[in-house]
């Protein structure tokens, strides 16, 4: 099994097939898209390699990030490889859902398990100014879709200070009914962003106090799940979750590794480079790949310095996929 110096074990990939992202969002790509790494995009068979190799090692869980991974046209046969591991018992994709209808039963029919669609605000013309892109009406079709599919299907929601109290209301009237859970990402400062969360960071420990008090419940945690704590309510089909990464010990529960699309391993969201495994993931031996990543992870810190204001190389997250 995949562990580090500090006994934690990686039981989930998050693979970025892109870097490139068709969306604009303020907290992340305001000016757009421009290019960050000029290394070609590992192919689908390299990118099956990665994850034959994390799952020699222990990993059953793979998410597919980006930048926007519905940008590459054969995400279908990437999401193919990756169910097709043995030792991978579920597959995600992380999406911005910008063409959620019209791929989604291709996801479905190459083997997803899982999806994730950012949404930050349900109001059409506020996600338009937000993400650049006034197509919110789509992304919700998308979602229906998917819950149609039974496909098990999260919103992320960034916490941005402004209006995040009618957000709240719209995303809890929302939740009555739709069997999603929602979770509310604390905005993270990164190398591109530092005026923009200045003005508009927003702690999620004042959004969790209110849910406890309205009557919602905190849910168990499986070994594989992601940082969120989920709370659950009798009277309402969705949940709630808060990933809180300036909560203290927020990665002694760290069970992630990420690789970037140009096949570079970042031991953390905000490591300060990534580590290559290009030449191995060429090569294709398995074995000599898995036998490095074990190796690498050794280096892997406690902790994220983001407390101390350190965002390492991260410059947006669209470089790496959150
Ligand atoms: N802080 C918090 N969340 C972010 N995301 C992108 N940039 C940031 C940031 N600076 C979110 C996206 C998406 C997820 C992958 O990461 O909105 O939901
Ligand atoms: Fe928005 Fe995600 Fe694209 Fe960044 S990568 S601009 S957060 S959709």
């Amino acid at each position: 099994m995949l562990e580090d110096r500090f006994g934690r074990r990686f039981y989930y990939l998050r693979l970025s097939v892109t870097d490139i992202c068709n969306f604009r969002c303020s907290y992340c790509l305001p000016e757009g898209y421009s290019a960050t790494d000029e290394a070609p995009h590992l192919t689908s068979e390299e990118a099956a390699r990665v994850i034959r190799a994390f799952a020699a090692l222990g990993t059953e869980k793979v998410r597919l990030t980006g930048g926007e991974p519905s940008l590459r046209a054969d995400l279908p046969e990437i999401i193919a490889g990756a169910k097709s591991t043995p030792g991978i018992r579920r597959v995600a994709v992380t999406s911005n859902g910008y063409k959620l209808p019209k791929v989604i039963d291709s996801w479905q029919d190459a083997g997803l398990d899982q999806l994730n669609i950012s949404i930050d605000s349900l109001q059409r013309d506020e996600f338009a100014r937000i993400t650049g892109h006034d197509c919110l009406p789509r992304v919700l079709a998308g979602v229906d879709r998917a819950l149609v599919l039974g496909i098990a299907t999260k919103i992320n929601a960034v916490l941005l200070c402004d209006g995040a109290e009618r957000r709240l209301r719209d995303f809890l009237c929302w939740l009555r009914d739709k069997p999603v859970t929602l979770r509310f990402i604390e905005l993270m400062r990164t190398g591109d962003n530092r005026a923009f969360f200045a003005s508009n960071h927003l702690s999620g420990a004042a959004i969790e106090g209110r849910l406890i008090a309205d009557g919602w419940h905190l849910l168990p945690r499986a070994r594989d799940a992601g940082p969120a704590r989920e709370y659950g309510h009798p009277d309402y089909r969705g949940r709630i979750g808060l990933i809180t990464p300036y909560s203290k010990d927020f990665c002694q529960s760290c069970n992630r590794l990420r690789v970037s699309a140009q096949g570079r391993l970042h031991l953390c969201l905000f490591a300060e480079q990534g580590l290559d495994l290009r030449e191995e993931i060429r090569r294709g031996d398995i074995a000599q790949l898995a036998e490095k990543i074990r190796a690498l992870v050794l280096g892997k810190a406690s902790s994220h310095y983001l407390q101390q204001e350190r965002v390492g190389a991260t410059r947006n997250l669209a470089m790496l996929g959150g």
